[in-house]
């Protein structure tokens, strides 16, 4: 059975397309490359260079490689970037989404699952988040994903969609080989911004506020391990093809650290200061978010790997002091662009893609 990876490219779609591999799947990775990078592909993974907002190009792939399953990362996800510029947003993130589901009925591609995220929730009313917490964002970001969403819930009643949203707290870490990692430009994620800086990559850490109603004043958060996450996809595309129902799930360890403490366990692990700079709130940060956790470990049977956040961080440590410059520097994979590649497996009339 075949899968597409849309965002297999980026961060997390990555480490995904690498343990999907190793758990024998056929895999194709469907990315645009807007922020991912080729080199993070496997070689033996075929690479469609392609936005999913292009549906006959989706749907020409989805053929092409006789496609069963999609699993949907690719999207923007900056907070401040959405509310500066919610039409890019919903363009791509919303319509993106929609022209990848319709390319898939049009060619009976029954099986979904989404990147969703904790900016769903906006501000919550309860900690630990559960599933059923009302969905209420504070950015369009959050409002494009809780809006797919709902597509998908219509889509099942409708056409039979069967589908899982795995909503991400924050992802954290790397690889444990530490050759596969986190390279957002610009990076906006706590973890590596603070190794950067135990790098001396950046003067300083900002602190964006330390006058929240918490224990020491900074945001809690709750980090996931991205090989965690990648296995719950696994988990989730299991249990969808085991006739499991189709439901959202929270992805999160179910505890929460402060900014300083993720700043004091990098100081631990790496043994270098670590200097901070305390800046204003961003606007819409809420104090703490964690995640109700109880039900895909229940239901799906998901275990988190990595629960000790210095064991989490060691992990991005190992990677971004390997690879200082991320995957810069590294051998793209070769003609992204204007060629048309060696034939794939089972060519169709009409059916030539751009690859890499
Ligand atoms: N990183 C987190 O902490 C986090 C938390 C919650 C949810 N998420 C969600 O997880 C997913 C992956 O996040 P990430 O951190 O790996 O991001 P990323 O930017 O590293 O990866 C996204 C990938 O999608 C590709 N892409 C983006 N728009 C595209 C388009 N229109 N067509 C084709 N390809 C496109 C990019 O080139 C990139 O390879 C996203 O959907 C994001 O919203 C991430």
């Amino acid at each position: 059975m075949r899968l597409m990876v849309t965002g297999g490219a980026g961060y997390i779609g990555s480490h995904t397309v690498r343990m999907l591999k190793e758990r024998g799947w056929d895999v194709v990775v469907y990315d645009d490359l807007s922020t991912g990078h080729s080199c993070a592909v496997p070689p033996d993974v075929p690479l469609v260079i392609g936005d999913v907002g292009d549906a006959p190009r989706v749907s020409a792939a989805l053929r092409e490689y006789d496609v069963q399953a999609v699993l949907h990362f690719a999207a923007l996800s900056l907070v401040g970037e959405s509310m500066e510029n919610p039409r890019r947003y919903f363009e791509r993130n919303v319509g993106g989404g929609l022209a990848l589901l319709g390319a898939m009925l049009d060619n009976g591609v029954r099986y979904f699952v989404l990147s969703s995220t904790a900016a769903v929730y906006g501000e919550p009313e309860v900690v630990p988040i559960p599933e059923d917490h009302p969905l209420r964002p504070t950015n369009p970001y959050g409002d494009s994903k809780a809006f797919l969403e709902t597509v998908l819930r219509r889509y099942e009643a409708a056409y039979g969609l069967r589908w899982m949203a795995l909503r991400y707290f924050n992802a954290a870490g790397a690889h444990p080989d530490g050759d596969l990692g986190e390279d957002h430009r610009p990076e906006t994620h706590l973890i590596p911004v603070v190794l950067q800086t135990a790098l001396r990559q950046r003067e300083a850490v900002v602190v964006f506020g330390n006058d929240y109603p918490t224990p020491d004043g900074t945001a809690v958060r709750d980090y996931v391990h991205v090989q965690d996450l990648a296995e719950a996809h696994v988990l989730a595309l299991e249990g969808l093809l085991a006739g499991m129902p189709c439901t959202a799930y929270n992805l999160g360890i179910g505890r929460g650290y402060s900014v300083r403490e993720v700043i004091a366990a990098a100081r631990e692990v790496t043994g270098c200061e670590i200097p901070v700079r305390v800046g204003p709130r961003r606007p819409g940060d809420p104090p703490v978010l964690v995640a109700g956790a109880a039900r895909i470990r229940r239901e799906l049977g998901w275990y988190p790997r990595y629960e000790r956040l210095e064991d989490i961080i060691a992990t991005a440590w190992t990677w971004h002091r390997r690879h200082p410059r991320g995957f810069a520097g590294r051998a793209e994979r070769p003609a992204l662009a204007g060629r048309r590649a060696a034939r794939p497996r089972r060519q169709r009339a009409g059916g030539g893609m751009w690859h890499a």
